[in-house]
């Protein structure tokens, strides 16, 4: 059995591989050839990556992709995509191009609102601790006015702080529930660190309030966290053209196409089963940007995600009608993005995205991600209620299964020929990949 390494953080690089690869591989020589073969040969580069996190081995590549044609209330973006499934970029870019003929994507921001709460107990009844908590309400902004002076000159800062009873759940339970506006960086920090003076506040206020009991007095603080819930942080993209324009293949009539992309965006907002599936092949193009540009994916799947259940019942992200002869196809996401802080500013191929999609604002890139999220939505729903998914997915997994397969360049090329025209699965590949090298 491998053994416990206590100290396993304190190793170097190399030592925290050595002992890995003694543990775990049959073959630790060429483990660790494998692991650090995807070293950067620029040493700064290599260390900038090292210390993104605690106990880095090696780097994990993705493909990093680029959409390009993308007009965003007329503006023209090339959007970088970070990603691994073969068929997203590909998928994306034939929309953005669709769309681009058809007057563009159109993006507005609902609002930019970001939330936080401390979570606390207190032993006494709610009207005595909301006069408590209104007497002191100043204070909370006072105390944090160190961490709020530089965002109120970049026009943020907190919104406002309410007390929420919540003893109808949890026994003594009440909340603080923030509201902050960080402008141009996702807030985490500046918010965590406002929450955690708040409860501090709290706290030391309470010990010292003459009109609570001793058992009043000792309001015991849970946590100091911000939620990736952010309902009121959201952006709204659309797209609509006349219905006769919306086939641009001559064996699919426009008007029966409109009628059963609007059918199965209904499916979607009804069936929590195809809503999932549906929400992640949005997902397929928001996380890719979202990670291109340092921004953190996993709060942003979570807030999704939670938003499409907000009525009680899991449901579409995505809507579309038809109305006096125009087809509209738009998404409603909540965003929380930053264009500042974070990885933004450091990782050199975040810098890169950035650049390239023109320096974006926060509020422009919610508009961006919002797009892309929605032309994915766009081709995904256009090839299930046309061709089907399989044929373009597989045309783009055909080379992973050749790369799989170690088939040559030559090889390569002849199976591309042979299935231009014919259905492409898994086995009928590899059938052909046989035939040939017999
Ligand atoms: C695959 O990654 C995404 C799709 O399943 C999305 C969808 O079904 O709408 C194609």
């Amino acid at each position: 059995m491998t053994q416990i390494n206590k100290g396993f953080s304190k190793l170097s690089k190399e030592e925290k591989i050595d002992w890995i690869v003694s543990q775990y591989f049959t073959n630790p020589q060429e483990a660790k050839q494998t692991v650090t073969q995807y070293w950067n040969s620029d040493e700064n580069i290599q260390k900038l990556h090292d210390e993104f996190i605690e106990n880095t081995i090696s780097n994990f590549y993705l493909p990093l992709g680029v959409a390009p044609n993308f007009i965003i209330n007329g503006k023209n973006y090339t959007i970088p995509m970070a990603v691994e499934e073969s068929s997203v970029v590909a998928a994306v870019a034939k929309a953005a191009k669709f769309w681009s003929e058809r007057g563009g994507f159109k993006a507005t921001v609902l609002n930019t609102e970001k939330i936080g709460q401390v979570h606390f107990l207190f032993s006494g009844n709610f009207e005595k601790l909301n006069s408590f908590f209104q007497s002191i309400k100043t204070q909370f902004f006072a105390d944090t006015e160190n961490f709020t002076k530089n965002m109120q000159k970049r026009g943020g800062g907190i919104l406002d702080i309410a007390l929420v009873d919540k003893t109808n759940e949890l026994p003594n339970y009440y909340q603080l529930h923030a509201t902050f506006n960080t402008k141009d960086s996702m807030g985490a920090n500046f918010i965590n660190t406002c929450l955690e003076q708040f409860a501090k506040t709290l706290e030391n206020q309470a010990q010292q309030n003459e009109a609570f009991s001793e058992e009043e007095k000792k309001i015991q603080i849970i946590m100091s966290i911000l939620s990736n819930y952010v309902p009121n942080c959201v952006v709204r993209a659309e797209v609509f053209c006349p219905v006769e324009q919306l086939s641009d293949d001559a064996n699919i009539d426009s008007k029966e196409f409109a009628e059963k992309f609007v059918t199965a965006i209904k499916i979607a907002e009804i069936e929590p089963y195809r809503a999932v599936t549906h929400n992640k092949g949005i997902m397929n193009g928001i996380d890719a940007v979202v990670l291109a540009t340092g921004n953190d994916f996993r709060a942003i799947e979570a807030g999704a995600h939670a938003y499409a259940s907000r009525n009680g019942k899991y449901s579409s992200l995505s809507h579309a009608k038809i109305e006096n002869g125009i087809f509209t196809f738009w998404i409603d996401i909540p965003l929380a993005l930053g264009t500042i802080g974070g990885l933004t500013n450091l990782h050199p191929l975040v810098k890169f995205s950035l650049e390239m999609l023109g320096k974006p604002n926060a509020e422009e890139l919610m508009k961006i991600v919002a797009v892309t999220g929605l032309a994915q939505n766009f081709a995904a729903v256009r090839s299930l209620t046309t061709t089907g998914i399989q044929k373009g997915h597989m045309k783009m997994h055909l080379m992973n299964i050749l790369n799989q397969h170690h088939a040559t360049k030559q090889e390569k090329q002849q199976v591309l020929d042979y299935f231009t025209n014919t259905t492409i699965s898994h086995s009928l590949v590899v059938d052909y990949l046989e035939k040939i090298r017999s």
